[in-house]
């Protein structure tokens, strides 16, 4: 059984704006109602568990509404930290059989993941007992210490992390067991939990897409709202290949030419 786990906990202070980023609305509908179309939308997700920021849970129901989201069982507070929303949710989780439940944990705030991303991670899960989504990394990534450059690792060896990560129930159980016991523990996902506290275990990686991006700052609403216009009836039918050619000026696409 797949359970997925919509993380909208967050307050979204990068954004700026009292109200969290996941009620923001992109191409005529709230982020989280996009996100939430997506899951319902997938034959491989059987039930769906929203964690919202405990000031907007009304407005997370409406969502669901507005979504026609049969798959909802429960609409949940978050947490005061990312982690501690993926806790209150492996709580709610408890009556869930830890040997044969799988869990997805998604940003609210990645509206565009595709339906090739869960099938993939699904599949993924039926070999591995936890699995990543990521993608290559265009930049070079630094590591600082007080701005001033420490490391600048390999870049053809690094990712940048997305989600869905899916586990199996037990062993993400098992990880956030052990995180707890540590005073200094943190985390800005759930397979770094797992890497760290379940030391041993493989975590698989596979393919994510540019289009899953992470709403985050303020151009991000920009480039959301074109990648959806993008997606729309109104643009040619490509595949994501075709998209990845058009977006990085390999291929031309007119749009609106019959
Ligand atoms: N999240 C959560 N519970 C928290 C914090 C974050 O469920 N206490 C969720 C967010 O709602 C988001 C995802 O985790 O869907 C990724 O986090 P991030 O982009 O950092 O969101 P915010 O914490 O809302 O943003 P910011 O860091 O700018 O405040």
């Amino acid at each position: 059984r797949i359970v997925a786990v919509i993380l909208a906990g967050g307050s979204g202070q990068r954004m700026g704006l009292s109200t969290p980023k996941q009620l923001l609305k992109i191409a005529g509908k709230a982020i989280l109602e996009h996100t939430l179309c997506v899951f319902e939308e997938a034959s491989d997700v059987d039930e769906i568990l929203v964690l919202m920021n405990p000031g907007f849970l009304q407005d997370a129901a409406d969502c669901v509404k507005k979504a026609g989201c049969t798959k909802v069982k429960a609409v949940l507070p978050g947490g005061t930290s990312r982690n501690a929303t993926t806790q209150l949710a492996l709580d709610a989780l408890a009556d869930h059989p830890a040997e044969t439940t799988s869990v997805l944990f998604h940003d609210a705030v990645r509206p565009l993941l595709s339906q090739r991303i869960i099938g993939d991670c699904v599949a993924a899960l039926r070999e591995h007992k936890a699995v990543d989504v990521a993608i290559p990394s265009a930049d070079t990534i630094i590591q600082v210490d007080d701005d001033v450059i420490v490391d600048v690792p390999r870049r053809a060896n690094l990712r940048r992390g997305q989600t869905p990560q899916g586990f199996r129930l037990a062993t993400i159980r098992a990880a956030y067991e052990n995180a707890w016991q540590d005073q200094n523990f943190e985390a800005t996902d759930d397979c770094s939990v797992v890497l760290k506290y379940l030391p041993g275990t493989p975590i698989y990686v596979v393919p994510g897409d540019e289009h899953n991006m992470k709403v985050t700052e303020p151009v991000d609403m920009f480039v959301a709202d074109k990648l959806f216009q993008l997606a729309s009836s109104d643009a040619p039918d490509l595949t994501e290949d075709q998209y990845a050619a058009a977006l990085t000026g390999k291929t031309v696409v007119v749009f609106g030419a019959s």
